[in-house]
């Protein structure tokens, strides 16, 4: 397609009247596309709306549209439209792609595009269609601005206490409880590397994929590191976790978060338990901190010292919570101790289950889906419950063990079945 006497064209008259827009008033677009030539078509549209502006690096504000062209595999482009249109109330997407065979255009209905535009690009289809696009979001009246996912942040009071098994069950268990919401489960311990084997998930790509060059970090390739897990959820796995030189740069953890938050209702994020640059960043930018610690002496005492440090730094009170994995029921007096000597109550325990923790790590499947009839299952269940990210939608609620069945019933189900 060229572009050669190409002149942009106002859309909708051009008024003075801005829109309240997400980004100084205009809304912002997402370009992902691989070929250069519609790439430069398409932001020449865009430059030239009003209401209109591309995103960049910098930009912090929510995303409106994205306008995507397919991928080679199509079945990775229509998995990751259903996650970006459901991430933001009003998102759309825009597809555009040589490919016009009708198996394509129905699917990509089904995932939710809202507009098509077949290669070669007639621009003023685009213009149209863009047209169309800022009129609707002028007429809703929902502050889009506001809708960015939520940053849990659980880190371990020290090594091996549990903190990955309560990330995946945690994370499951958010995606169970509201199916429409979308859960990102992301791997920041650079000492762990576990995350992808808790869950069984072949992982190609990771954190360092976009850690080590942070001008490439867009929806394209976040697209591209995300690993699907058959529960929904998605994963981005540490990759720091060998030998290789390079660490993650604590400047990059903040816009690698905020694009996830632009995308993901939950943003869960494994913090290991070194509390370094790149985990602080992470942690101020958390709506909730969750510290794993265990009823062992020495566990305690580095308990104490992390929840020092972050009281000491300037970190939100309010939004720490303690959680004590591998209790026993005769530990009650040694529990109400250990909550006076770190000066905070638990908001949960978690029993000590060796059977069912081992065979979930060992089979790759979260204790929630395992063996959800244990003691341990329920605390999870209860977590997800308890903070409040319990589906609004009443049949989601109900259909909890529904759609437990259906995982169970999936990948393995008759060997986890029975460790129930
Ligand atoms: N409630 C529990 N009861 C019994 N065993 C448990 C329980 N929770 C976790 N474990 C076991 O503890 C071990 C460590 O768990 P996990 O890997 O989640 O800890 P971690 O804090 O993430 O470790 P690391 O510091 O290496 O990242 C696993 O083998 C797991 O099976
Ligand atoms: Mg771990």
């Amino acid at each position: 397609m060229s572009q050669d006497g190409w002149k942009p064209v106002r859309i909708n008259g051009g008024t003075s009247e801005r829109s309240k827009g997400a980004s100084g008033g205009q809304f912002l677009v997402d370009l992902v596309i691989h070929s250069a030539e519609v790439k430069k078509a398409l932001q020449g549209v865009i430059d030239a709306h009003p209401d209109l502006r591309v995103k960049d690096l910098n930009d912090s504000a929510v995303v409106q549209l994205v306008i995507l062209e397919l991928d080679e595999d199509p079945t990775e482009s229509f998995s990751f439209i259903e996650t970006v249109v459901q991430a933001v109330d009003g998102r759309e997407v825009f597809l555009t792609s040589p490919r016009t065979d009708s198996k394509v255009l129905l699917e990509a209905l089904r995932a939710g595009v809202k507009e098509f535009f077949p290669q070669p690009i007639q621009l003023n289809d685009v213009e149209v269609a863009l047209g169309k696009f800022v009129t609707r979001c002028q007429q809703d009246t929902k502050d889009h601005t506001k809708k960015v996912g939520n940053i849990l942040c659980v880190l371990g009071g020290r090594g091996g206490v549990g903190t990955t098994g309560v990330v995946v069950n945690l994370g499951l268990g958010l995606q169970i409880a509201s199916p429409s919401k979308s859960v990102v489960l992301v791997e920041l311990n650079q000492h762990g590397g576990d995350l992808a084997i808790f869950l069984d998930v072949q992982s190609n790509h990771s954190l360092r994929d976009i850690g080590s060059d942070l001008s490439r970090l867009d929806l394209a390739l976040l697209t591209r590191v995300l690993s699907k897990h058959s529960s929904g959820v998605q994963i981005l796995p540490s990759g720091y976790d060998d030998l290789s030189s390079g660490r993650l740069s604590p400047d990059s953890v903040e816009p690698i978060l905020k694009l996830l938050q632009s995308v993901f209702d939950h943003v869960v994020v494994d913090c290991g338990h070194v509390l370094d640059l790149p985990t602080k960043k992470a942690l101020d930018m958390a709506s909730m901190i969750m510290v794993i610690s265990t009823l062992i002496v020495p566990v305690v005492h580095r308990t104490k010292k992390i929840l020092d440090l972050l009281r000491n730094s300037g970190i939100d009170g309010k939004k720490i919570r303690v959680v004590f994995n591998r209790y026993s029921s005769e530990e009650q007096e040694v529990l109400r101790e250990t909550e006076e000597t770190l000066k905070i109550d638990s908001s949960f325990v978690i029993p000590n289950d060796y059977v069912t923790a081992r065979d979930s790590v060992n089979t790759g499947t979260p204790m929630i889906v395992s063996a959800p009839r244990t003691a341990i299952a329920k605390v999870f269940h209860d977590m997800v419950m308890a903070m409040g990210f319990r589906s609004q939608n009443k049949i989601e609620q109900a259909n909890w063990m529904g759609r437990l069945r259906g995982l169970m019933n999936g990948r393995g189900s008759s060997k986890h079945a029975q460790v129930s």
